[in-house]
């Protein structure tokens, strides 16, 4: 038996450990990993448990342990003590996509997976790309036509196939799962896949060790599906139940007004897309987003708040990071700091409250706003 099964979100219902089963058979909604027996697998609060043996060569490429670094600058101009950043941009593909993609490969080649396919604005594709050239698995990646050049680009560097797709995001994860059931390969969504998510809780396992007694109250997180956001949450959730922590921070979750359902949602309002609206916040720009309702329940069970910003406030946040921090980040990460001046401006957040924006991808990958010179 293993030592943990999938099960649904929604209605609990087990699934059997699989790459192939992405949402429950029963309901339909998306399934989480859970762990027969804690105690047994490294529940210290320290190591988290995994969805792996540990007999198994782990895909790693050295994700994680990003560091925490002050703020300066920006607690001067925003009038806040101290905020934090944690540096995911130093990921190895230069995205956090790495710590969720590390887990779900490592399962993949656990499972003993040949060829994948992936659906992706870009860096999950990059990431994807990368560690299955890691684990000789064959990938495709199917982005927008419209994702970064670099970001396509660095994608088939690593070897992987890539299927440029017409039309919205939502059309590349289309042709994703037909080439799947085409050509009979695996989906590894990083949107859908529980094992994804596995790897984004290694987050709050940092937070806890590298922040210890000065755990931030809020964490500030740029969110389209929410695998950083959910993940994290998850782990903070288990450092909990392992008595490493008393609390978890409040989790807000960042959106552009351009492409904002979580924050319509948590709003009580209604968001369908608008043709002809776009963001530079690519990452983010997901319009239906399959794990919602976890964004949703996160918030709620974390006492966060979800806010959506406009597009002069991520340009103008994408420059000022780099010409007052040294931090050149993308536009999709610059909108979580568009997104705490709007916190901080409606009392969501307090001057003296610590604070930790999680920056998410690096600027080298996304062509910068004009604006930013
Ligand atoms: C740089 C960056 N930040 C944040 C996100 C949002 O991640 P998620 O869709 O898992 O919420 C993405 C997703 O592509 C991204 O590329
Ligand atoms: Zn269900």
């Amino acid at each position: 038996m293993s030592h943990y099964h999938l099960a649904c979100n929604k209605c609990a219902l087990e699934h059997p450990p699989s790459m192939e089963t992405l949402a429950c058979i029963s309901c339909g909604a998306p399934l989480d990993v859970r762990y027969v027996a804690s105690a047994e697998i490294g529940g210290t609060g320290r190591i988290p448990a995994m969805p792996f043996h540990t007999e198994s060569p782990s895909m790693t490429l050295g994700e994680g342990d990003t560091p925490v670094v002050p703020l300066e600058a920006v607690g001067r101009s925003l009038g806040l003590y101290n905020p934090m950043a944690k540096l995911e941009y130093l990921n190895p593909t230069g995205s956090f996509k790495d710590r969720g993609t590390a887990a779900m490969m490592s399962v993949a080649k656990e499972f003993g997976i040949e060829a994948i396919a992936e659906d992706s604005s870009g860096n999950a594709g990059a990431s994807v790309a990368a560690y299955a050239a890691k684990a000789g698995i064959e990938a495709h990646i199917f982005a927008p036509a419209s994702a970064p050049q670099a970001k396509m680009q660095q994608i088939g560097v690593y070897g992987a196939h890539t299927h440029a797709i017409d039309g919205p995001r939502e059309a590349a994860t289309d042709a994703a799962m037909a080439y799947c059931r085409e050509q009979g390969l695996v989906y590894a969504s990083h949107n859908l896949s529980p094992f994804f998510l596995e790897g984004t809780k290694t987050f709050a396992y940092e937070v806890a060790r590298q922040m210890g007694d000065a755990l931030p109250d809020h964490i500030v997180v740029p969110v389209g599906n929410g695998s950083l956001f959910i993940g994290a949450w998850k782990g903070f959730q288990e450092l909990i139940a392992a008595g490493a922590l008393d609390r978890a921070p409040k989790m807000h979750a960042i959106q552009a007004e351009a492409v904002m359902p979580i924050a319509a949602a948590f709003a009580g309002r209604g968001w369908t897309p608008r043709a002809g609206t776009a963001t530079i916040a690519g990452g983010i720009a997901v319009g239906a987003p399959p794990r919602k309702r976890q964004v949703l329940d996160v918030l709620q069970a974390s006492g966060g708040v979800s806010v959506a910003v406009s597009e002069p406030s991520i340009e103008s946040w994408h420059a000022t990071m780099a010409q007052s921090e040294g931090i050149y980040c993308e536009p999709t990460s610059a909108a979580a700091f568009a997104g705490l001046e709007l916190l901080l401006g409606a009392g969501h957040v307090a001057p003296n409250d610590r604070v930790l924006v999680a920056v998410t991808g690096f600027g080298l990958k996304d062509a910068p706003p004009t604006s930013s010179g």
